[in-house]
């Protein structure tokens, strides 16, 4: 029982974990196959943010447990946060699972599996366990150019709607030392973006090193390439983190810094720990020490209580800061969270229309905001070749796609000065300065 096959749901983290479990396995002689029928061992590791995420999850593990009507001896585990939620409850919804191993409890797949290899049965395992997984092997993505870094675990929040204190547990911040380690070494390896992982960056503190510090280290590490983080949250970021990235030209101008609702009565019943002045204070602040900034954000629309005026002012919000972009969720009531013991008044129909309409307004402010770029010449990294239509594709450090022609000049890895053309929606033509006009 030596191949396994890993599949992965969710955030960015997760895949962190995911590739941490790939390296626990392989040290201890199991192979990784890139097909579950070859697979001794299917391993889901699994998001629990809304309810959507588990049930896609649910169906999969229906499909995946399925291949043991050919291969009798598969096992089939499921780790994660879905897996810390549920916990005994999964093997309930799909009797044929054979492992569940919570997101706190990671380590303990090893064990579990070697039990199982043993002939014997495995009982959940959710008790947080104070030993970590390995950190993946620095590995880069199919590009060869991006990296990824935890650097804190959990969340000391208590975000009214938000799973993930309960999945991921209380905040833990990795060693400072093993963060620059494992930066380096991607940097090293040929990674031209590293950006550093957590659910909430901002209150990373270990050995005496606070975030801002930490960026530091980070971006002394030489070698042209690229730092970003997320993600950020509102009330945690330092002045201090906007001085640095101001100052460091390796700081990537980006800042995903989450707001969720544009009402000050909603803010407050999402217990986010910050009021809307507090919020539009923290934006005015970075963008006037990085002109040059790109803001995202996250939204969630039909909160408990959300009224029409309620989503009205995060439409106003959204006009007023005008983001590069954001993220829109219907809210997904998670039980044993604060919000739901609320009443999830707004009907599904309701929450569907206001996504709509909160990405119609997305669309025209991106499309604004991006025709603001035309005419400016940007760095950018080059990252590959566009498979269907055959152009160049590369990347500000604002996080932007920038479609340039297609020439032997452009070599993914590099970066070089890219003139922008023309903006459709989110994505920016160019062409490199001195070369071929845009496609
Ligand atoms: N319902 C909908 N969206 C949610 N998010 C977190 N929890 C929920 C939920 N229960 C969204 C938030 C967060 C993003 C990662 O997911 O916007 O920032
Ligand atoms: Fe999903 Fe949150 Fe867990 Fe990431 S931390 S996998 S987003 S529930």
């Amino acid at each position: 029982m030596k191949r396994f096959y890993l599949e992965s749901y969710g955030c960015q983290m997760n895949v962190y974990d995911t590739q941490g479990l790939e390296r626990m396995l392989e040290d201890h002689g199991y192979t990784r196959v890139v097909a579950p029928e070859d697979a001794d061992v299917v391993l889901v590791n699994t998001c629990s943010v809304r309810e959507h995420a588990e049930e896609r999850t649910l169906n999969r593990l229906a499909v995946l447990t399925r291949l043991k009507a050919k291969n009798p001896a598969l096992k089939v585990g499921v780790c994660g946060c879905m897996a810390q939620r549920m916990g005994g409850e999964i093997k309930k919804r799909i009797p044929r699972v054979d492992l569940v191993i919570g997101a706190q409890a990671l380590p303990a797949v090893l064990p579990a599996l070697q039990a199982l290899e043993r002939g014997e049965s495995t009982a959940p395992v959710i008790e947080p366990l104070d030993h970590y997984l390995p950190p993946p092997r620095p590995r880069l993505d199919a590009r060869n150019l991006k990296g990824f870094v935890t650097i804190i675990r959990g969340c000391n929040k208590a975000c009214a709607y938000c799973i993930v204190p309960t999945t991921r547990g209380p905040e833990v911040s990795r060693h400072p030392d093993d963060v620059v380690l494992e930066v380096h070494e991607l940097v090293l390896r040929g990674a031209k973006e590293v950006t550093l992982l957590g659910q909430n960056v901002n209150s990373y503190e270990s050995a005496g090193v606070d975030f801002p510090e930490l960026l530091a280290r980070c971006g002394a590490i030489p070698g042209k390439w690229r730092l970003r983080f997320t993600t950020s949250h509102p009330r945690d970021m330092a002045p201090e983190t906007v001085r640095r990235m101001a100052a460091a030209p390796r700081l990537a101008p980006w800042l995903h810094l989450p707001v969720q609702s544009g009402s000050r009565r909603l803010l407050k019943a999402m217990n986010r720990d910050y009021t809307l002045d507090q919020y539009l204070a923290a934006v005015e602040a970075a963008r006037e020490a990085i002109p040059d900034l790109a803001l995202t954000t996250d939204l969630i629309v039909g909160f408990p209580g959300e009224t029409a005026e309620d989503f009205a002012e995060t439409c106003a919000l959204v006009e007023r800061v005008r983001y590069d972009t954001f993220y829109a969720f219907k809210y997904s009531p998670r039980s044993g969270t604060a919000a739901a013991r609320r009443d999830d008044d707004v009907s599904p129909e309701e929450k569907q229309r206001r996504l709509a309409l909160l990405l119609e307004v997305q669309r025209r402010l991106s499309h604004e905001v991006n025709q603001a770029y035309v005419g400016r010449t940007l760095e950018v990294l080059v990252e590959g070749r566009d498979a269907k239509r055959g152009n160049g594709l590369s990347r500000t450090g604002q996080n932007k796609i920038v479609v340039l022609p297609w020439s032997d000049a452009l070599v993914p890895g590099h970066f070089l000065e890219a003139t922008i053309t023309r903006a459709e929606g989110q994505t920016l033509y160019g062409a490199p300065v001195d070369a071929a006009p845009a496609p």
